[in-house]
């Protein structure tokens, strides 16, 4: 090219000069804003091609399954490319055992973390955390602890996944947060009163800093978990901005307060059966243990949790227009008909058909999760003689969850090794 530029110049070198001179500065600079143009698009991984569906009933054209309630003809096929963002102490792991054991049924791929059961929580979610995670790779669903991020989630799983999350009354949820992780929270250890969590809640300003360890554990833990940044300003326009953007991602939020009533709206969603959405509550406290907020401590920690009051608030908002939507009383009769069959199940399952206090666990591999320095969760006794075709049903829906993510191949090892420490703090 420079050759031919040398060799063609015509009799008026300057002027053909400047004007080629001109002509390479333009180009140049084309080059150059397009390098900054795409610079700024790479300064992360690259792009990783995501499948649209690893769905494989849905890409060979099985037959739908009705959509029976009501009796109606409405075709639909289950979903089963799923991202369940596991928020804490919201009955997650009740629901986690429900997505176990569908994607045990249909041999599923989970997108599992390794060595641990969170994928590095606090940090935000990273597309390499996945075990075995190679671009173009088929997972179906996504259930472990972790600080959402749209972006890296979407790396993950293909593109047709149905979005879930569940939130809590941030009251509530805080309440049960401070008592589960108080241990894990330095700035608690300090709060000299006996009740603690009124102590801080009176003057959360004297010992709260959003800089100090865990502290994101009580205050606005919902939105933390989401993604966001949980020490703005409740009235910040970013707060009401990051709560669209997960309106628009989430596909669902369930809420805990109605628990069956979230069940049947993801059973109409996913287009599940009712037998999918069975559930014995796990991981329930010990009422003793259950401290009841007072009126005006239920205020106070509302406040201090404003952002998680006002998302919540949004959320029960479009949850009862889903319902709505649903018919009334087509979901009064469809509750009622999943709280009998988990009553029937429970007396077919469950010694004495309720949960038991730890110490009352016979076999090991029942023992729940507890928290240091107690034996506050409750747990269950499989019934001696069960039905031969209730047996494997009852085995896993009553499997805690730490032993059903190991029953599904997750190398737990961090996570065990931290269960025994538990273990000896507990004794
Ligand atoms: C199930 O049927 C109802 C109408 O009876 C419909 O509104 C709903 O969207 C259907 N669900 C699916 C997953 O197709
Ligand atoms: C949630 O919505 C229901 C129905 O509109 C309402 O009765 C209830 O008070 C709401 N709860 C909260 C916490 O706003």
């Amino acid at each position: 090219m420079v050759m031919f530029f040398i060799s063609s110049l015509p009799q008026k070198p300057w002027r053909f000069m400047t004007r080629h001179v001109a002509v390479v500065c333009f180009i140049a600079s084309m080059v150059l804003l397009y390098c900054l143009f795409t610079l700024q698009f790479h300064t992360g991984p690259p792009d990783l091609p995501v499948p649209l569906s690893c769905d494989l009933q849905h890409r060979h054209g099985a037959h739908p399954a009705t959509n029976n309630s009501e009796g109606d003809t409405h075709k639909c096929f289950p979903k089963k490319d799923i991202m369940f963002m596991k928020t804490h102490k919201t009955a997650s792991s009740t629901f986690l055992n429900i997505l176990c054991r569908f994607g045990e049924k249909h041999n599923l791929k989970f997108a599992f973390p390794d060595s641990r059961n969170d994928f590095s929580y606090p940090s935000y979610f990273h597309h390499t955390y996945v075990k075995g995670f190679k671009p173009g790779m088929c997972f179906n669903i996504i259930c472990n602890h972790m600080r959402f991020s749209a972006a890296e989630v979407a790396r993950v799983l293909p593109r047709d996944s149905v979005y879930i999350t569940i939130l809590r009354d941030p009251a509530e949820l805080f309440e049960s947060s401070f008592h589960y992780f108080g241990h894990l929270i330095p700035l608690t250890w300090r709060i000299p009163d006996e009740d603690k969590m009124a102590a801080f809640l009176h003057a959360p300003d004297l010992y709260f800093g959003p800089k100090s360890l865990n502290s994101f554990y009580i205050k606005n833990l919902l939105f933390f978990d989401l993604g966001q940044d949980h020490t703005l300003d409740s009235n910040d326009p970013r707060v009401d901005e990051a709560i669209r953007l997960i309106a628009e991602r989430f596909h669902l939020v369930m809420l805990v307060e109605y628990f069956e009533e979230s069940l049947i709206l993801l059973k109409d969603t996913l287009c599940w059966e009712m037998a999918d959405i069975l559930f014995f509550k796990l991981n329930a406290r010990q009422q003793s243990t259950v401290s009841k907020l007072s009126p005006e401590l239920r205020e106070k920690a509302l406040q201090w949790n404003a952002i998680d009051w006002k998302l919540y608030k949004y959320f029960n908002r479009t949850f009862w227009e889903k319902v709505e939507a649903y018919g009334r009383k087509r979901m009064t009769k469809d509750v009622k008909e999943l709280k009998r069959r988990n009553t029937e199940l429970q007396q077919i399952c469950i010694e004495g058909g309720h949960p038991v206090a730890a110490e009352n666990i016979h076999e090991e591999n029942m023992q729940p999760w507890q928290p240091i320095g107690e034996k506050s969760i409750m747990g269950y006794n499989l019934n001696r003689n069960i039905d031969k075709d209730y047996q494997v049903l009852c085995q896993k829906m009553l499997t805690p969850e730490i032993q059903y993510l190991t029953d599904l191949g997750v190398n737990l090892w961090l996570t065990k090794l931290w269960g025994h420490v538990r273990n000896i703090i507990n004794w």
